[in-house]
């Protein structure tokens, strides 16, 4: 059982935020399969205050996912607590704030894990929200810059200093964007610096790896980011269904929640990679992949993940 500020978690594994998929069929579908809570794609504090529509969309939520979190990004103390305002109008049960992206369109203007090399502005940024908003704060770090400034635990300091309930630590450096793996070793020290709950991050793969990295580090939780694409049973302690069959009912699970909630027929090649997915390194596989890619609409798409169906039904 994991908890922040007054809240609790049946499980202490949480879905990453990830630009691009956590979106809310996503993160419905990854809390029916066990996750504790899940993690929005980060929202630009800009387009809050703005109020761009693309933002927005970004903010669709609905009771059944609770409890959830919404992650904010940007460089300026006095938009982010305007844009933390907005954000907690929308109801989530916590806002995160971004200081690990190393994306360059994000840390060109200060913002993402640029922050951690502009502590004095990322404190402000985090006792502005914290004092504007009554929901709990939490946030994203990294290890450091690169591996010669390392200072994930005086930040995670910080961070705690300034009113933050939780902080997710993703073990690597900015430099390293995704390559390389994690450090455990800043996991373990942001842990030891802190007293609000430590959430480890990265190259988790499975709900065994999650619970090892626990025991190794220390940590109150576990953030799964790219493990759960096409995966959502890494929340599970079964894992992964064994047979085709139990992968393509995931599989069909996710697309009837994004029918339900995504304009899905304008979003089609993204619906054909989400369902490509689940088969990824399965037996016939790249055929599965072109059928998918063919579909010429939602429907037919439907019709092909149906064919599966039968197929694998009828082989078993
Ligand atoms: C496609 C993609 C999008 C991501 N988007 C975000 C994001 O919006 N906010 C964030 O804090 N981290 C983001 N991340 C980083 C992940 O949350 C996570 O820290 C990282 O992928 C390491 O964890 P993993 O090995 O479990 O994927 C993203 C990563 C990927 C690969």
């Amino acid at each position: 059982m994991l908890h922040i500020a007054h809240l609790s978690f049946a499980s202490p594994l949480i879905l990453a935020p990830l630009a691009g998929y956590t979106d809310l069929p996503f993160r419905l579908l990854c809390r029916r399969y066990g996750a504790g809570y899940c993690v929005s794609e980060m929202i630009s504090c800009h387009g809050l205050v703005y109020q761009q529509k693309k933002t927005l969309e970004m903010l669709q939520s609905v009771d059944q996912e609770k409890p959830v979190s919404f992650q904010l990004f940007g460089a300026d103390p006095a938009v982010m607590a305007d844009a933390a305002e907005i954000l907690a109008s929308y109801k989530p049960d916590m806002i995160d704030v971004n200081m690990g992206c190393p994306v360059k369109k994000v840390t060109k203007n200060g913002a993402g894990a640029a922050l951690m090399t502009t502590p004095d502005i990322a404190e402000h940024i985090l006792t502005q929200i914290c004092a504007r908003i009554s929901l709990p704060v939490t946030v994203k770090i990294r290890a450091g810059k690169d591996s010669t400034h390392i200072n994930c635990a005086e930040f995670a300091k910080m961070a705690q200093c300034s009113g933050v309930s939780a902080i997710a630590i993703h073990g690597r450096t900015w430099a390293q964007g995704f390559s390389g793996t994690i450090d455990k070793n800043t996991l373990s020290a942001v842990k030891k610096a802190v007293t609000i709950p430590v959430i480890g991050n990265g190259d988790v793969h499975s709900f065994r790896q999650a619970h090892e990295l626990m025991t190794e580090t220390g940590c109150d939780g576990v953030m799964i980011g790219r493990g759960a694409l096409g995966n959502p049973w890494v929340f599970s302690r079964g894992g992964r269904p064994s047979t085709l069959d139990g992968i393509l009912s995931g599989a069909v699970a996710h697309l009837q929640l994004i029918e339900q909630y995504l304009p899905a027929d304008k979003l089609l090649g993204y619906v054909k990679s989400q369902m490509c997915s689940y088969f990824k390194g399965l037996p016939g596989s790249s055929r599965m992949r072109k059928e998918i890619f063919s579909a010429e609409n939602i429907v037919a798409l439907k019709c092909t993940m149906a064919a599966f169906e039968k197929f694998f039904n009828t082989t078993e």
